[in-house]
């Protein structure tokens, strides 16, 4: 059964959590502590949120919102707290937070990352196209968006 749930805004504290989930989720991540630091602080465009389950960490996602345009830079969810509607409750809450400061939000998902396209797709994103080698030689992307209000 899912525990109570609750997304609140990243903090620096909370970055180890976020850095063993980021660890088991993205196995050629690159994004160290530092990035992430940056990231929350002096990234004026970026917003990060947790997700905890009974008060614990169990997932997060970023966005920059630049403009009129937001663009999600990461999704993640604990491997053992996967497959309870987590993920999407966190792109909920992305849609909640931009509307009505911007039109759209794209992303960039790998062409074989089965899980997430399928979260995306039922999250009302559509195919826009692909970037070729986006994550390495061979490594190919899709690009998807939504619309806010759909
Ligand atoms: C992708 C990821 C974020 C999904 O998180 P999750 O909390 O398990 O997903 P949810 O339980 O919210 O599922 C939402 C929808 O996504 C799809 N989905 C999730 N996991 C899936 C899987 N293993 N296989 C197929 N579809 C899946 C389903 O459509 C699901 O809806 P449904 O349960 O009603 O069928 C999670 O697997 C993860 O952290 N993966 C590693 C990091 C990653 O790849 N992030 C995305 C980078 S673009």
């Amino acid at each position: 059964m899912a525990g109570q749930t609750k997304i609140r805004t990243m903090q620096l504290e909370d970055l180890d959590a976020v850095l063993e989930i980021e660890k088991e989720a993205f196995k050629d991540s690159t994004w160290t502590i530092e990035a992430y630091t940056r990231e929350l602080v002096m990234n004026q465009f970026a917003h990060y949120f947790i997700l905890e389950e009974d008060g614990n960490i169990v997932g997060y996602t970023g966005i920059w919102l630049v403009i009129d345009h937001c663009q999600v830079t990461t999704v993640a969810i604990k491997k053992s707290m996967r497959g309870k509607g987590y993920s999407h409750l966190l792109i909920n809450h992305i849609k909640d937070f931009v509307r009505g400061q911007a039109d759209t939000i794209s992303l960039e998902v790998r062409v074989d990352n089965t899980p997430a396209l399928a979260l995306y797709e039922k999250s009302g994103f559509n195919y826009g196209g692909i970037r070729k080698n986006y994550y390495g030689e061979g490594l190919d992307a899709h690009v998807m968006w939504v619309n806010i209000d759909e």
